[in-house]
């Protein structure tokens, strides 16, 4: 069976670490964690969740011990509302029993939600301890795992509480996508659509040839298939190579950058999103699905500023159709979807922020004063009739 290994350096980082893409590697997960923290932490606190666990946990803690760790785990429940200053406090608490010390590590296993808890929990305990990623959604391989924001959720919004804490070292083995529902598959590339967005032609380009070549419907007979996990291991590897890039750029998202490389680039598509996750209270939509959308709107806001030509626009809705069918977006509020979009935690100084396009892989950051908001809400009321 082919195996490619993907190695990325962070090399104008302080914490530069690498990130391993490939299938099978989760039963070698124990050497790996050695190279990534060196030889002496002993004791290792695996974050996961039943799910996750279920599947891959006794795979990771056997690898792991056999590098010679003791290793335990800590599970939290299922999803996003479980993100939660709750959770960490049972996770600390944890890892205070289990007497982890600054030589010790946190490994997350899971999803985006479990890698920002573990991660959150990581930054923490004793101030800051090393912690490991294995992210296993295809959001969380591309995505969250790289970049070192981690957080929980509160009362008054999402990641509103966090740290930048960057992992030793992030782990990708394709072959775990092979038990990943179908609308996480979706979500997460949308996610991929987005950065393709903002990142280059060749980047989107790519993302939609591979699903024209491997239709989304197919995948989990294509998941076995060794030539498409090289094919989609290379993907990553792009997805996470031009994360790396704005990141290494731009590690703290700099509030007063607005050029076409700082961190908030990667909002493409969110303003929408969030709001739409937002108004229907985070049930209806997985995140990378509310992003979907999110990026067809910015994507139409753009056409009606002027900005962007019609073709870029098709080829968004083009890409975006193939990555999968998003859930209806029915019964949906223009004005409900204009207030939370100007409640968005990524807004500057009060004023909407949001990230349009002139074009594919050229991102531009508008603040409210230069979108006019009759424009917007006119706009919106358009996107959600159509979508409807
Ligand atoms: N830190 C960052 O930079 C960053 C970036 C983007 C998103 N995020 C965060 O990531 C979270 C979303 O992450 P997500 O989309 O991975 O969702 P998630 O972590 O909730 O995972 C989605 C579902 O898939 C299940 N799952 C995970 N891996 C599986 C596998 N291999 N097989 C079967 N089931 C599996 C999970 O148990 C869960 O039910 C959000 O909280 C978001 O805020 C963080
Ligand atoms: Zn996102």
């Amino acid at each position: 069976m082919k195996r490619h290994t993907i190695k990325i350096n962070f090399s104008r980082e302080p914490s530069g670490y690498d990130i391993v893409i490939g299938d099978g590697l989760l039963s070698q997960c124990g050497e790996w964690a050695r190279k990534c923290l060196g030889k002496h932490p002993g004791k290792i606190v695996i974050v996961s969740n039943p799910r996750v666990f279920g599947l891959y946990g006794k795979q990771t803690e056997k690898s792991l011990r056999s590098a010679g760790y003791h290793a335990s785990h800590f599970l939290m429940k299922d999803g996003e509302r479980h993100k939660t200053l709750r959770t960490a406090e049972a996770a600390l608490k944890v890892f205070a029993e289990a007497k982890l010390s600054r030589t010790d590590a946190v490994v997350a296993l899971g999803g985006g939600v479990v890698g920002d808890l573990a991660g959150f929990t990581s930054a923490t305990h004793l101030r800051g301890i090393p912690y490991l990623q294995i992210p296993t959604t295809l959001l969380s391989m591309i995505d969250a795992s790289v970049g070192g924001k981690t957080g929980v959720n509160t009362a008054s919004g999402k990641n509103l509480i966090g740290a930048f804490h960057q992992p030793r070292g992030v782990l990708i083995d394709v072959s775990v996508l092979k038990t990943l529902p179908r609308r996480e598959l979706t979500a997460g590339l949308c996610e991929a659509i987005k950065q393709g967005a903002v990142g280059g032609g060749k980047l989107l380009v790519r993302t939609g040839d591979l699903l024209s070549a491997w239709p989304i419907g197919e995948f989990s007979r294509n998941i076995r298939n060794p030539n498409f996990k090289f094919e989609i291991s290379n993907l990553i590897s792009a997805h996470v190579q031009f994360k790396a890039r704005i990141v290494a750029g731009d590690p703290q998202e700099s509030a007063a950058r607005i050029d076409s490389r700082s961190r908030k680039i990667l909002n493409f598509g969110h303003t929408f999103g969030h709001a739409l996750e937002k108004v229907t209270n985070y049930k209806r939509f997985c995140h990378g699905e509310a992003v979907g959308y999110g990026i067809l709107f910015a994507a139409e806001l753009s056409k009606t500023l002027a900005l962007c030509a019609d073709k870029d626009v098709n080829l968004l809705y083009d890409v975006v159709h193939r990555a999968g069918t998003l859930p209806r977006m029915i019964n949906i509020d223009a004005s409900e979807i204009f207030q939370a979009m100007h409640a968005d935690k990524k807004n500057l100084a009060g004023s909407l922020q949001m990230v349009l396009l002139k074009g594919i892989g050229r991102p531009v950051i508008l603040t409210g004063h230069d979108v006019p908001q009759p424009a917007l809400k006119k706009a919106l009321k358009r996107f959600l009739q159509e979508m409807a």
